[in-house]
């Protein structure tokens, strides 16, 4: 029997493709524990995914892993959580660089703890010279937040003259986002059945394909990552042109 990978059309991949990675609380709740075991069992899923991804040759993989409305949520969990990605990143590094993996991320880096920043940096600076999956963080990020620095960049670079007015046009601000070195996701994945953005990338998923799965974060893997892209590839992505014209570059393309 043919697995689900096999299904997978590897000249048809997203190049891109960005995870909200949700429902770790109500996966250790079911099991009555306390909500930050849902977290440690959540990073096993990112390093499996992680791995799938990067066996596919996935171009770029953004993984939602805190916003900027998550550090609202009780003290323990968000000072559980930071340790978390202190430790996470500190055991990781290492298999990253092996896999040629690059780490980036994207957020407001300063709002992070000391160490937290420290450990990122050293990663960031580890494995910036790999040439793999691009595994692109969003910590402590959330789009309004990167909207609005990306307006006090523009708003600078007008007041320096590096910009002028008539210049503006549909892909200015593409370039002051933090995502402005990597191409726009092409497919959205959302865990644990809840329907909505949450302030991610909402710029940038202006034309990605949705995929909502029931399944919690720490009970992905990759066949769930599969089946996402196996749906991706069955849909017809129009973008705005009819279904008759986007069958007919298909066939003259080749
Ligand atoms: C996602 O799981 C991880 C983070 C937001 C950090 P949640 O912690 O949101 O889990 P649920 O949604 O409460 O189950
Ligand atoms: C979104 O999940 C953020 C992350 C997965 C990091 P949340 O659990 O915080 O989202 P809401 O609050 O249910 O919208
Ligand atoms: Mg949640």
């Amino acid at each position: 029997m043919d697995s689900l990978k096999d299904k997978i059309d590897l000249q048809r991949l997203p190049r891109h493709i960005a995870i909200i990675m949700d429902g770790n609380g109500r996966w250790a709740q079911e099991r009555g524990h306390d909500r930050l075991y849902g977290h440690y069992h959540g990073v096993e899923s990112v390093r499996n995914i992680v791995e799938g991804a990067a066996e596919l040759g996935i171009g770029y993989l953004t993984l939602y892993a805190f916003s900027t409305e998550n550090w609202d949520r009780p003290e323990y969990e968000v000072a559980g959580l930071m340790e978390l990605l202190v430790e996470t990143i500190r055991k990781e590094v290492a298999t990253l660089n092996k896999n040629n993996i690059r780490l980036h991320m994207i957020g407001d880096i300063g709002m992070l703890p000391a160490n937290a920043k420290k450990e990122l940096w050293e990663a960031l600076e580890f494995t910036s010279k790999n040439t793999g999956l691009n595994l692109i963080m969003a910590l402590s990020y959330s789009s309004r937040w990167e909207m609005a620095e990306a307006l006090k960049h523009i708003a600078a670079d007008l007041k320096a003259g590096k910009l002028k007015e008539s210049e503006i046009g549909q892909d200015t601000l593409q370039h002051y986002l933090a995502t402005s070195a990597f191409p726009d996701p092409e497919l959205m994945i959302r865990t644990s059945g809840e329907y909505r953005m949450s302030n991610f990338l909402l710029y940038q998923l202006a034309y990605a394909e949705l995929y909502f799965t029931n399944v919690l974060w720490p009970d992905f893997r990759k066949e769930n990552l599969y089946e996402a892209i196996i749906d991706f590839q069955n849909r017809e992505r129009r973008f705005g042109k009819t279904s008759d014209q986007v069958r007919q570059e298909l066939s003259t393309e080749g």
